[in-house]
């Protein structure tokens, strides 16, 4: 039986590019997930279709997932792929919408942030090829969340959701899949497994720690089972409602344990982490760390070492603030590079129009034109594909990088917290006095260029402008200035500094002491401790 339920608008209901982002006890109010999904299901028209569906394992994901089903039942929905357990990563359902020609999926997570009965939840809808819905597409389902007066639920008992197979709700057939195997599947037909098998049957040592998040069951398939790897190689392997009380975020501070481990004594040979969803990375040498930007160049220089990219790339896309390592491997490849904003969404077009193969951002995230998501185990998959290959270290790979394409000393800091109207204010300034900035000398750094950066899509022309201010000096280093899109209280404010070298003597510094001279330059065009009070950042990536 379908019911109809009367409900009103909630306010706050905006999804943003990774969809509405909530506390969980929010999106757990009366009517707070029915009203928003009804509102998605009006916007993209239910009858007849057929979804994916699946999340991070995070709280709350099990109950939302028999809640959605229903829903789609009742709103006519033909068919819905929900991965076992209600479990799918965010890169593994942009794989299954593809794979299946779905009509499109819908993915419960908040990605790297914290989750339990007091952090976040999330569920955002993703198109046919796979990607985030566009802006288009969320104005809409806002649009339809202010007007909103009924949703339609059919009334039945949960699916069994631990039982692989078919099964029936109220008249829309639902399939349980295994949520791993038809990714471990495009993993397998993209890499080297043979070559990657025989480097751990030789003794290569890893680890990789899941975060108790949703790669816990992808990476030991893959890595211990298909491709040999110690047992024990995948730490924090099951995914926990509340991460074990982890910030599944990979990154140097909140993947600390990794970080101590490659560094240690009896480091293995290589470390790697992904983030709550399974879409971001890091990855670790013994006893050196690899920048996400630099990470994006060796991928792209070595791509052509794992059997899926044999025949080259198609281009190179990084986020602006990335940095400009990968421009360096695209212009010595023959390639197109394109600098996009912040967020995945951008590449989309790029890849779908076949234009670029490898994408990547500063931010943890890489990933090609396999699926329309950044994807961790991807990245750490052709990582581990390159090492097979060149039987080299991961510090002996970035080393030859450098000495050939020369190093882009790279940092972000994040000021955090921040009064709104103070961060405003100092980017309003800044930004009123660009073209002042020109040929100004800081300590010899001279300012060559500096603007508030624009995006013409070359593929469909549409414009985003006002996506950061770029201050570039003469040699090629560069400070950008921009507001964080995500950050939850008051104003973030993202300071990203780099210094490119060439000279053999120059290679081996520690990042931040190579930086000061582009670090200090930055305080002083934007003044950031005037506007902010502040002086340091509160994290540095
Ligand atoms: C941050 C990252 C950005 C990433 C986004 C979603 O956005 O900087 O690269 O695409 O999260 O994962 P920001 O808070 O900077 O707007
Ligand atoms: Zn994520």
């Amino acid at each position: 039986m379908i019911t109809t339920v009367a409900t009103s608008p909630i306010a706050g209901q905006k999804p943003g590019t990774s969809g509405l982002r909530k506390k969980t006890p929010v999106f757990m109010g009366r009517h707070y997930l029915e009203n928003f999904v009804q509102s998605l299901f009006d916007v993209v028209d239910c009858k007849g279709k057929t979804f994916v569906l699946g999340g991070d394992g995070r709280y709350f994901n099990d109950r939302a997932a028999q809640v959605i089903l229903r829903m789609a039942a009742a709103n006519g929905a033909a068919r819905v792929i929900v991965g076992q357990g209600a479990l799918l990563s965010t890169p593994a359902a942009s794989h299954l919408i593809r794979l299946m020609k779905t009509d499109g999926g819908i993915i419960m997570s908040a990605s790297h942030n914290p989750g339990g009965p007091n952090e976040d939840f999330g569920v955002k809808f993703n198109m046919p090829n796979g990607g985030p819905a566009p802006e288009s597409v969320t104005e809409a389902i806002y649009a339809r969340t202010t007007s909103i007066t009924e949703y339609r639920v059919a009334e039945a008992q949960d699916v069994d959701l631990a039982r692989l197979g078919r099964q029936e709700l109220a008249g829309m057939q639902v399939d349980v899949v295994d949520p791993v195997a038809d990714y471990a599947t495009l993993m397998e037909s993209l890499f080297d497994f043979s070559a990657i098998r025989a480097m751990f049957a030789g003794g290569f040592r890893m680890r990789m720690d899941s975060m108790c998040a949703i790669t816990g069951p992808y990476a030991v398939e893959i890595l211990e089972k298909r491709l040999g790897a110690a047992p024990g190689t995948v730490v924090n392997a099951v995914p926990l409602p509340d991460f074990g009380g982890l910030h599944p975020d990979p990154n140097p501070t909140w993947a600390k344990a990794l970080m101590d481990e490659l560094f240690g004594p009896d480091a293995p040979d290589f470390g790697a982490a992904s983030d709550g969803d399974g879409d971001r990375n890091m990855v670790v040498g013994r006893g050196i760390y690899v920048s996400p930007s630099d990470s994006l160049a060796v991928l792209a220089a070595n791509a052509h070492l794992a059997p899926g990219y044999k025949a080259g790339l198609k281009g190179i896309a990084r986020s602006m603030p990335t940095s400009a390592a990968a421009d360096r491997v695209a212009e010595a490849l023959g390639l197109h590079h394109y600098e996009t904003p912040t967020g995945w969404k951008f590449f989309g077009n790029l890849l779908d129009a076949g234009r670029a193969t490898i994408c990547g951002e500063e931010s943890f995230g890489t990933g090609s034109d396999h699926v329309r998501e950044k994807d961790g185990l991807w990245a750490i998959l052709l990582w581990l594909n390159i090492l097979a290959v060149r039987k080299e270290s991961v510090a002996q790979i970035l080393r030859e990088h450098f000495h050939r394409y020369g190093r882009n000393y790279y940092s972000r800091h994040d000021f955090e917290a921040i009064p709104t109207d103070r961060a405003d204010a100092m980017m309003a300034a800044l930004r009123g006095k660009l073209s002042a900035l020109k040929g100004m000398d800081y300590d010899g750094l001279v300012v060559s260029h500096a603007d508030d950066f624009a995006y013409t899509d070359p593929v469909d022309g549409s414009v985003s402008t006002k996506q950061g201010v770029r201050v570039l000096f003469d040699g090629g280093s560069r400070a950008v200035f921009r507001l964080s899109g995500t950050g939850t209280e008051g104003a973030t404010l993202r300071l990203y500094v780099e210094r490119f070298v060439t000279g053999p003597d120059e290679l081996e510094e520690e990042p931040q002491s190579a930086l000061a001279p582009v670090i200090a330059a930055a305080h002083a065009i934007a003044g950031i401790a005037g506007f902010t009070g502040r002086n340091a950042p509160d994290v540095v990536t």
